[in-house]
This record gives structure tokens, sequence and C-alpha cells, in this order.
């Protein structure tokens, strides 16, 4: 089965790899794409916490932090207005979804109350295993008219990050999520915040993304390096009817020692400038 290689997409013809993870601003990068032309969004290296889930708050001056600021910025530039509220999916389990979910939520959360990471994978619930300080109540008891949606959204403490949890995993997903609730919910939250994301199951065995994405602006598709076949992710794309694709997260991308070498070079010279700058006042 054929696999998305990082390097021999991402690599450009003088063999450095500056251009393909959007280390360097060009155009090159953007036009990369899977042969069935989908945007390539960012990269997202592997990262080398024990923890990967939050490495925004964890390790929020690690190359990988690093890049999931791109990656809002990247599509703040693309869509501008016309992105509020964004799905996140992949076509298999375990390609990173609900990391990249959250930590792009955590990017966009500048303000508080602004930004809302929605756990809508009520077949598998992450975040509220990850980050909730009560499991019980979330998107699954809203849907059902059995909690208020006050009720079930909880703030970080460390983060101006809001959060609907699934709740409680459900038979049937797809039937809630399709519900005139559902509906009537997320023009509700649509009014209540700048900018929502949304955590979902697979798209290849399930609906549930495709159906969420009815509500949403956009559906950013996440592929794991080496691992995620092509042939899934073009059946992912197919599947996609209900709104556009933004682009695509190569996730879990490992650099050799040299490539990590140079970025951290580049970041460290970075930060010695700002340091240097702001002691001398400028
Ligand atoms: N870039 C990365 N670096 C290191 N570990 C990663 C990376 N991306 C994902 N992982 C790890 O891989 C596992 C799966 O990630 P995650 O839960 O985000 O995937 P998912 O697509 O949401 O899975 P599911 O389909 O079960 O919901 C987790 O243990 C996560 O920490
Ligand atoms: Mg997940």
């Amino acid at each position: 089965m054929q696999r998305i290689d990082f390097r021999s997409r991402t690599r450009s013809s003088d063999g450095s790899t500056e251009n393909a993870d959007g280390g360097a601003p060009s155009d090159a990068a953007r036009s990369e794409d899977f042969s069935v032309g989908v945007p390539m969004a960012q990269v997202v290296p592997r990262t080398l916490e024990v923890s990967p889930t939050v490495v925004m708050l964890d390790q929020p001056r690690s190359v990988p932090a690093e890049k999931f600021r791109r990656l809002k910025t990247r599509l703040l530039n693309d869509y501008k207005d016309t992105l509020q509220l964004l799905v996140v999916t992949s076509p298999a389990p375990r390609e990173g979804k609900s990391l990249v979910a959250l930590n792009l939520a955590l990017a966009f959360s500048t303000d508080p109350g602004q930004t809302l990471l929605i756990d809508a994978d009520l077949r598998r619930p992450t975040v509220q295993k990850r980050m909730s300080p009560a499991p019980g109540l979330g998107l699954s008891e809203v849907l059902k008219r059995e909690a208020k949606l006050d009720h079930a959204i909880f703030r970080l403490k460390n983060a101006p990050l809001r959060v609907l949890p699934a709740g409680n995993p459900v038979q049937d997903p797809v039937e809630l999520l399709s519900s005139d609730t559902a509906k009537s919910l997320f023009a509700t939250l649509r009014e209540s915040f700048e900018r929502i994301v949304v955590d979902t199951p697979p798209i290849v065995p399930f609906t549930d993304a495709d159906v969420l994405g009815g509500y949403s602006d956009g559906i950013l598709l996440v592929a794991r390096a080496g691992s995620t076949p092509r042939s899934a992710f073009t059946q992912a794309v197919s599947l996609v009817t209900s709104t556009r694709i933004l682009g695509v997260v190569l996730n879990d991308v490992t650099f050799t020692f040299a490539d990590y070498g140079s970025h951290y070079d580049y970041y460290n010279s970075y930060y010695q400038e700002k340091h240097e700058g702001e002691e001398s006042g400028k």
C-alpha cells in the first residue's frame, strides 16, 4: 500500500526541507499536495514530550508549538473572515486529530472566552479524558437535552480556552449530530464564540465528521506521516461532501538530527536577537 511519504513529498529540489515545512515563506510549500488537490496547511513534527497532547501549553517555545501558531496564521490569512467554525478529521484512527484540534484551538485562544474547542467524537472522546476536571456532562447530554450548554462548557485554568467535552459516548452519534437540536446548538455557539474548533472521529469509517462539516466553514484533514495510506487519504477527500477542505496537516513528521539542528539554530538566533533588542531598549 502506498504511504504518504514526508521526505519525498516535501523536500525541495535542492534537498532542503525549509520550504516544505513552512520554515520559510514560499509558494512551493503551499502548492504541495497529495495529488488530490488538497493544499498543505502545515507540517507538525513528532513532539518529543512524554505527553504530547498539549504541547502549546507544556512547551510553548518548541518547534511543534510554533507550527500550530503558523497553522493558525495560515488559516486566518487564507480564509480571513470566512473561518469561524472548523472541523478537524482524518481518514483513520490514531492519526493525530485530537492533538491537532486541541493545539490549534489553544493557538487561536488569545482572548478569554472567544475560542471554543468541541470534542464531537462521541465514539471515543479524548479531550475530557485528558483535560476535563469532571468527566460527565458534555455534547451528548446537551444534544439529548439532559444538560444545559452553560453547565457542560468548562474553562481551562491555564489558557483562555473554553471546552465542550463529548460527555458520555452514545450508540448512534450520527442521529444526534444530524438532529434539529444539533443545528440550533451550532447556530447558538456561532453567536457566542469568535472561533470554534471541532474534534471528530475518523471520516473513512464514520460519517460524523462530514455531518459536522455541514455546520462548519471547512474541514481540516490530518494525515500521519509514514502511516496514513495514500488510498485512505484520497478516500477521505472524496467523503467530504458537506463543506470545503481547508487543507491537510501532515502530522508526526520525524526530522533527522541535522534537520532539527537547523531548526533549533533558527529559533535560537531569533530569540537571541529579540532578547538583545529588548535589552538595548529597541
Ligand atoms: N506529532 C505527534 N508527536 C508525538 N505523538 C503524537 C503526535 N501526534 C499524535 N501523537 C500521539 O498519537 C496518539 C494518537 O493521537 P490522537 O489521539 O491525537 O489521534 P486521533 O486521530 O485523535 O485518535 P482517535 O482516532 O483515537 O481519536 C496519541 O497518543 C498522541 O499523543
Ligand atoms: Mg481523537
